[in-house]
Order: C-alpha cells, then structure tokens, then sequence
C-alpha cells in the first residue's frame, strides 16, 4: 500500500499562499499519497486549486453534531462540501486547547463518517508519560475510548514531546509503538484492524523521513512544521514506500 504523507498546516497560511503551494504539489509525482490539511478558510481555495489532481484534502478538525447552535464551530458535512475528503480528529493540540476527551474525539469521529468523510485519529504520550513508563497504555487506552465501532479510517501516533520539538523517539521506540498501536487496532476492529494506515508524526523533516518512514507498520507521516514549504514536504514524500 502506497504510504500516506499528510500535512498538517494548523494555525499557518492566508489564502495567497495556496495557488503556489497546491501548483507545487500538482507538478509532483512523489511515490505516496498525498493529503493536505489546512486551515478550515482555505480549504475551498485548496479544492478548486487541486481539481483534477489525485491529493487529497483534509481538515484539521469538525464538531460532533452535523448542525446547529455552535457558534465558530464547523459541521462535517460543511467539510465535505467544500471539498475535504479526510479530517484531522484529536490531535494532541486540540485534547490541550480544547479539552478534548477521548469522548469528543469518538463522538466527532462518528460525525466524520456520518459526512462521508475519513478520520485520521491522533495518539500519542506526554514525555511524563513515557518517563513514568505509561506510553503503551496511554496509547491503547485513547485508541479504545476515541475510535467508534467499526472505524474505519487512519491512525496518527504522534508522541506530544516530539511534536514541533525537533526531537523524535528512536527507531526501536516508533517499531515498538507501532506494533502495539497494530495489535489494539487488531484486537478492537478485528481483521479490518489489520489494515488501517499507521502514520507516524513529530517532527518529520527532509533528513529523518527516509528512516522513519522504512520502519515496520509505519504507513506514513503526518507533517506539521515541514508540511509549510512545498519543497520540504515534497523531499518528505519523496522517500516514502511506494508500494
Ligand atoms: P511537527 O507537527 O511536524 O511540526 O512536529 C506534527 C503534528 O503536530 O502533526
């Protein structure tokens, strides 16, 4: 399966900056799939930009009901009308901002797929965590309690520390997580568990995406800081797996 190179630009990019970026990506034929995920505002610009070409569009986020009184907040049918085919569901800023519980994060994922769109579900430990030895259990216990029944969509493991830190866990450590993140997916969904893209994110960069992305179980990446320059997130794609 081709691996998955998203990019997650959160809180980054006016709506200048897509007919560049999107030609950028348009130009390339990296060996991945690739998604992109800006921010909510830009997400029309980035669909008519990316017309005709195989990248996908994601959001970063959507609310759990599929309208009403929730001022600021963006339903998941609204994403998918503008466009997204994918959406970005408990990644660690939000559980940090917005509080976001596992609770939340199941709930809003059934209303991405109620909109007929894809989830890539984030988890991952605090360094305490890891520290105190929890990470295994962190992990498996957000996956248990944020994953609907029957999910089906993609898995970010992205350890908080290493997320626009510069610092990522080593090899063994990604391996490890991985194959722990493969058997809860197994033992939660079944034989479909087996099959649902594993990315890594935290700190991916041009110079360490070769070796984290030939680990075992690692499906792809999810790019935050180097997903803002087209060249950076090219040279990310361009040494995915392709097969
Ligand atoms: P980073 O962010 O690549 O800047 O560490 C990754 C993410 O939060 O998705």
């Amino acid at each position: 399966m081709r691996q998955v190179i998203a990019g997650n630009w959160k809180m980054h990019g006016r709506p200048d900056d897509v007919s560049a970026y999107a030609a950028a990506l348009a130009a390339a034929a990296p060996p991945a799939t690739l998604l992109i995920c800006p921010p909510f505002l830009l997400l029309e610009r980035f669909a008519a930009a990316l017309a005709g070409t195989d990248i996908a569009l994601g959001a970063q986020d959507c609310h759990w009901a599929a309208r009403g009184a929730h001022t600021g907040d963006i339903a998941a049918p609204m994403l998918a009308q503008a466009g997204a085919s994918h959406v970005i569901l408990g990644h660690s800023e939000r559980r940090a901002d917005h509080a976001e519980s596992n609770a939340i994060v199941r709930a809003k994922a059934q209303a991405a797929i109620a909109a007929g769109l894809t989830p890539i579900i984030c988890v991952g430990e605090t360094e305490a965590e890891r520290d105190a030895g929890e990470a295994a259990d962190i992990v498996t216990t957000q996956l248990r309690h944020s994953l609907p029944d029957g999910f089906a969509g993609l898995i970010a493991y992205e350890p908080v520390w290493a997320i626009g830190t510069g610092r990522t866990p080593g090899a063994d450590d990604i391996t490890a997580m991985h194959a722990t993140i493969r058997a809860a997916l197994a033992a939660q969904l079944g034989e479909a568990g087996r099959a649902l893209p594993i990315l890594y994110g935290g700190s991916v960069k041009p110079d360490n995406a070769a070796a984290i992305l030939a680990l075992p179980e690692v499906g792809g990446a999810l790019v935050g800081g180097a997903s803002l320059q087209a060249a950076d997130f090219l040279a990310i794609a361009a040494s995915a797996r392709g097969h």
